[in-house]
């Protein structure tokens, strides 16, 4: 059957990955999470020291960028690919809320994202893929046969990443996390390199009222249609 490549762009905590996975397991294509990509080198920095006084030293990064190695695994038992940094796999510590709160600004770097996209355009260049970001579709693989564009209020993607971090046990506000979303929306669509916005061709869908079951049918029948070449 013919393989196509499925851009999945939109803003944090809008269910992108939930989605990008189901279609994946799915279709037996891989998945990409290129979110934590940008976590992962976020982590690097703060591990080495890149943040002072509440800044992100951005040449000090940029200098040991080549010291980075990503790859994704996927563990025995597991469908998920992980993500290893320099051997390790650092899938829990990528989601802490100290790298939540910097990975914007290091996303903004372009000497980072030169090195992440090559990386993305690699894993994907026999297609079979299904990515999962901010410039999926307009950057990455402009070519991609279907671009989904994902949003949702903001304050409905917040109580979900605090009903996450309360499943797991960790005590943040939802006021804190509120911030979070809607500073990293203004970064993530004001940036200069590569802003966070919607291809002319992708295919918005606001899932704010929406269930994760629906949402799967609708992208699943897009998948199925575009495979088929029947749009
Ligand atoms: O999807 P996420 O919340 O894990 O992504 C973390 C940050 O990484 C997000 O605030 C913006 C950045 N990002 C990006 O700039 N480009 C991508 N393709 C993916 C993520």
């Amino acid at each position: 059957m013919k393989k196509i490549t499925i851009a999945i762009d939109g803003f944090s905590s809008t269910g992108k990955s939930t989605v990008a996975k189901q279609l994946a397991a799915y279709l037996g294509y891989i998945y990409v999470d290129t979110g934590a990509m940008y976590r992962a080198v976020t982590l690097f920095a703060l591990r080495e020291g890149c943040m002072k006084n509440a800044v992100l030293e951005s040449k000090k990064l940029i200098d040991r960028l080549e010291e980075i190695k990503l790859e994704f695994k996927i563990e025995l038992g597991q469908n998920n690919a992980l993500i290893y940094l320099n051997g390790e796999n650092v899938e829990k510590e990528i989601r802490s809320m100290d790298v939540s709160q910097w990975v914007s600004h290091v996303a903004e770097l372009s000497e980072v994202r030169k090195k992440l996209v090559e990386l993305q355009q690699q894993m994907g260049k026999n297609k079979g893929v299904v990515m999962d970001g901010r410039d999926i579709g307009t950057v990455v693989f402009p070519e991609a046969e279907l671009k989904i564009f994902m949003t949702a209020d903001a304050k409905e993607r917040a109580q979900r990443r605090f009903l996450e971090f309360q499943e797991k046990g960790k005590s943040v506000s939802f006021e804190e996390i509120y911030a979070n979303v809607t500073e990293r929306d203004r970064i993530d669509t004001t940036r200069a390199d590569s802003p966070l916005i919607k291809a002319d061709d992708a295919i918005e869908i606001d899932n704010t009222q929406t269930n994760r079951e629906d949402q799967f049918h609708t992208v699943l029948q897009l998948a199925k249609d575009r495979i088929a070449g029947r749009v």
